[in-house]
């Protein structure tokens, strides 16, 4: 089975339109997989829902962005993303809406392989940005009997990998990986984060997305660069709250 694994859209149509024409439809996907955050931030909130949901059927589970608006509660956001996300349910239909309100809540098992979740498998709003924070994880991996976890939320290609028979509460025993081809081992339990499609924050502003080959068990980390002027003049013209800061971060990526 051949799956591509995508997160935090974050409306972008850009980025999701060109995934799906170019990469899509060439690199015979048997499924897609989308880690939440469809909505939020940038200018197509309606349209990638219906991209993502409708036409590519990617298996979905929801992230905080698309929680917050079907339920519109944006408690502990930050004013940005609050007023991004107020605007996004504005300019949403009700059928939209209920789409991201019927989302699945990670964790997800897909074809007993591997995990799915948004934030963290014990909690869809944690970050994973250390060692330290992936241990509770790894644990988690373990009790499950689940070697792979794909998470997102962080919009960082940042993954963590520790050996079967480690002490995994011991920070010092995970190692964090950035390298672009992960070859998955049985010894060992792995965390990985494809990226982000919508809102890259790890400095480089190209797309990323990942491919995860079971027949190789390697998991590829793909970067394209897209039209982002084109996404950053609509953030301007459709006048989203705090417009010049959300289109500079998209090409800065952070
Ligand atoms: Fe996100």
């Amino acid at each position: 089975m051949r799956y591509l694994i995508l997160s935090d859209i974050h409306a972008n149509l850009e980025s999701l339109s060109l995934l799906a024409e170019k990469y899509i439809s060439h690199l015979n996907i048997d499924k897609i997989i989308c880690l939440g955050d469809i909505v939020g931030y940038n200018a197509d909130p309606a349209a990638c829902i219906s991209l993502v949901i409708h036409n590519l059927k990617a298996i979905t589970i929801r992230g905080n962005h698309d929680r917050a608006v079907a339920y519109n509660n944006f408690d502990f956001f930050s004013d940005h993303a609050r007023m991004a996300g107020i605007w996004t349910r504005n300019n949403l239909s009700p059928e939209h809406i209920d789409d991201l309100a019927f989302l699945d809540t990670g964790p997800e098992i897909i074809d007993t392989l591997f995990a799915i979740c948004h934030g963290a498998p014990t909690d869809e709003d944690k970050y994973i940005l250390s060692p330290y924070q992936s241990t509770s994880e790894f644990s988690w991996l373990q009790r499950n009997g689940i070697n792979v976890c794909f998470f997102g939320h962080t919009h960082m290609a940042l993954s963590y990998v520790c050996n079967k028979y480690a002490d995994m509460n011991n920070p010092a025993h995970i190692k964090t990986v950035r390298d672009n081809r992960i070859r998955i081992e049985a010894d060992k339990y792995y965390l990985i984060n494809p990226g982000s499609l919508g809102q890259p924050r790890d400095g480089n502003p190209d797309a990323c997305f990942a491919l995860f080959d079971t027949k190789t068990m390697v998991v590829e980390i793909i970067r394209f660069p897209y039209l982002l002027e084109n996404t950053q003049k609509k953030i301007i013209e459709k006048k989203i709250p705090h417009g010049s800061y959300l289109a500079s971060r998209l090409a800065g990526g952070y």
